[in-house]
């Protein structure tokens, strides 16, 4: 029997809109290679984003800050190559689109054309309205992210939940519209109160995306190593562990260890032969030389 389901049609974005309009929930999850894609391909998810987040979960750098356009647009291809059905988003990092619309589209197009995506997110307000313009003015579609935007934790006071008192949220409601009137074609809302969250939906045309901020979205989209639990470390309040690779994963590689060690691996099943013939021919040849 085929463990691979059924091939499914292409997500697009008007489908997007319409899983909005029917109130179908829509499902996206970060990747960072191939076998990941694969599996989001197979599991049947509509977006997979290759996040900034990489920088942590798959790069080892502290934050989101040092991840480079080089290093993300090589994850993004090997994800990209694992898949056909789901839309793929690429993250912009820190530092490749802030400081002008030429270097934002410049950006943009690099990860269109070398990783094949579909379409970019950016993070925050502010002048980031202004370069999500210009992106979707060149024919890309974008993806706003407001409420937690990790590469400007530092500024926000840390990892935490944004736009707890109503001026802070009635900023992050502008943001959020700023960046629909700037053509967005979906938004991230991260780590916010699902007051603010409903609030704010309701104000929107675009389909929303939530990470920490309630059930009142249009979907969710959650960390591959999060949801897996792969990482080490405390998690965000809003993870929900659906597995525990990293336990499996470090039982499989101890035992590995254990019968290099003592002998149990490899056994004959995992040995190559050769025919007794050839043995006693090499063994001949070895002699005669
Ligand atoms: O970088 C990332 O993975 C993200 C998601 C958390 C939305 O931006």
């Amino acid at each position: 029997m085929s463990t691979h389901p059924a091939p499914r049609p292409r997500v697009t974005i008007g489908g997007l809109a319409e899983k909005k309009a029917a109130a179908e929930p829509i499902v996206m999850v970060t990747a960072y290679d191939h076998p990941s894609a694969r599996i989001a391909e197979d599991a049947g998810v509509d977006l997979v984003l290759v996040g900034d987040s990489a920088a942590m979960t798959v790069l080892g750098y502290d934050s989101t800050v040092p991840v480079t356009v080089d290093e993300m647009i090589m994850l993004t291809a090997a994800v990209r190559r694992g898949l056909s059905t789901p839309l793929l988003v690429g993250d912009l990092p820190f530092g490749s689109y802030e400081a002008s619309d030429a270097i934002a589209v410049a950006t943009a197009q690099r990860f269109v054309k070398e990783a094949g995506c579909d379409l970019v997110k950016l993070e925050r307000g502010g002048t980031t309205v202004d370069r999500a313009r210009a992106i979707v003015a060149a024919g890309i579609p974008v993806v706003g992210h407001v409420g937690l935007t990790p590469q400007t934790a530092t500024s926000l006071g840390g990892y935490r939940a944004q736009g707890r008192t109503a001026e802070a949220a009635l900023a992050l409601i502008d943001d959020a519209l700023a960046l629909q009137n700037a053509g967005c074609t979906m938004l991230v809302i991260e780590a916010v109160p699902s007051e603010v969250t409903a609030l704010l939906v309701e104000r929107l045309r675009i389909p929303t995306i939530g990470i920490g901020a309630g059930a009142d979205v249009d979907g969710q989209v959650l960390v591959w190593h999060d949801l897996l639990g792969i990482g080490e470390g405390p998690k965000a309040r809003f993870v929900k562990r659906y597995a525990d690779l990293r336990a499996a994963a470090l039982a499989g590689v101890a035992e590995y260890a254990g019968e290099v060690r003592s002998g149990a691996y490899p056994a004959p099943e995992h040995t190559y032969g050769m025919p007794a013939g050839e043995v006693t021919r090499l063994k001949e040849l070895l002699d005669g030389r």
